[in-house]
């Protein structure tokens, strides 16, 4: 390992967002709660931390997210069950959910930003780099998105940004990176913008959901003013960052899914769906003869 770069062991995730793409049903189950298949978003993001080496995760919360804590927690009435019905397979994938990681909650107390939500983890990360993964972004890889970027973090030092080229409309409702490869496939970022306008946008390359920050990151969002929508910007931060000691980002392996969107939520859903071993046979079949029908 190089550049004092440490072994990322503490994860973010923001998910104090109100999800209003997702209403009416986020009015009363918090989007990161929502089912694909059989299990809440949020389970993917945690079971994706876990297998990157995490230890400690903070789960940023707001109001009405009980239901987020309720998940990871134990389930004593269907572990009596269980265990006197003799379920005991069941019973060891029930308690498996909650553990793995210590998780941990804190509640932003005002929808302000997500740069704002990542600053309610400052006591949580304290000197420490540390893993932020996007509540509503799930990601499906071969390998962890995070342990591609921890790869980058520990070779450059520098707070490394989960990537991929998206199409202009896209890069207009997220951001634009100014990225020069480095010659391992992986870029320097010297530059970034939220939510540009056409004429502003330097390269297709937009943050998708995970990011490996260093601590300085607080100190620059102290000061960083409210930007699009009044709210406080995670990217116009990095974005400082990036300018005054440069970034790395990484063009990262997988598929990921907006799950605060309908239609990412509906993508996750079968693509997950056709793989699940209890339903990805009699859902394909399904599937395909209703493909026919469009
Ligand atoms: P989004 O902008 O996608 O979430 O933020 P949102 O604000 O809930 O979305 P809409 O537009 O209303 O549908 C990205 C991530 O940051 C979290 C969200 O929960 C989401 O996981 N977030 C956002 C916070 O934790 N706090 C905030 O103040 C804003």
């Amino acid at each position: 390992m190089q550049n004092n770069a440490k072994k990322i062991t503490r994860a973010v995730i923001p998910a104090a967002g109100l999800g209003t793409r997702m209403l009416p049903i986020s009015k009363s189950v918090p989007k990161e709660m929502l089912p694909i298949v059989d299990r809440p978003a949020i389970s993917y993001l945690v079971e994706e931390a876990i297998n990157a080496g995490i230890t400690d995760i903070l789960i940023i919360t707001g109001r009405d997210k009980y239901a987020i804590e309720n998940y990871f927690d134990r389930a004593m009435e269907y572990e009596y069950k269980f265990e006197h019905d003799g379920k005991f397979e069941e019973l060891e994938r029930l308690r498996e959910i909650s553990k793995g990681a210590n998780i941990y909650y804190i509640r932003q107390k005002e929808t302000k930003g997500l740069g704002h939500a990542i600053l309610c983890a400052k006591s949580f990360t304290c000197d420490e780099p540390f893993a932020v993964m996007y509540g509503d972004d799930v990601i499906i890889s071969k390998r962890p998105v995070i342990s591609q970027l921890e790869e980058a973090y520990c070779k450059y030092g520098l707070a490394t940004a989960g990537v991929k080229a998206v199409p202009e409309e896209l890069v207009m409702k997220y951001c634009t990176l100014d990225a020069k490869p480095n010659d391992d496939g992986t870029y320097h970022v010297t530059n970034m913008i939220e939510k540009p306008k056409k004429e502003q946008i330097i390269t297709n390359f937009s943050i998708l959901g995970r990011v490996i920050l260093t601590p300085e990151i607080y100190d620059i969002l102290a000061e960083t003013p409210l930007g699009a929508g009044g709210e406080l910007q995670l990217t116009d931060a990095m974005g400082t960052l990036s300018r005054t000691k440069g970034m790395t980002a990484v063009d990262f392996e997988g598929e990921r899914f907006d799950i605060g969107a309908k239609i990412g939520l509906l993508k996750a859903n079968v693509t997950q769906g056709v793989v699940h071993p209890e339903t990805g046979k009699a859902f394909t079949e399904w599937l395909k003869d209703f493909v026919k029908t469009l």
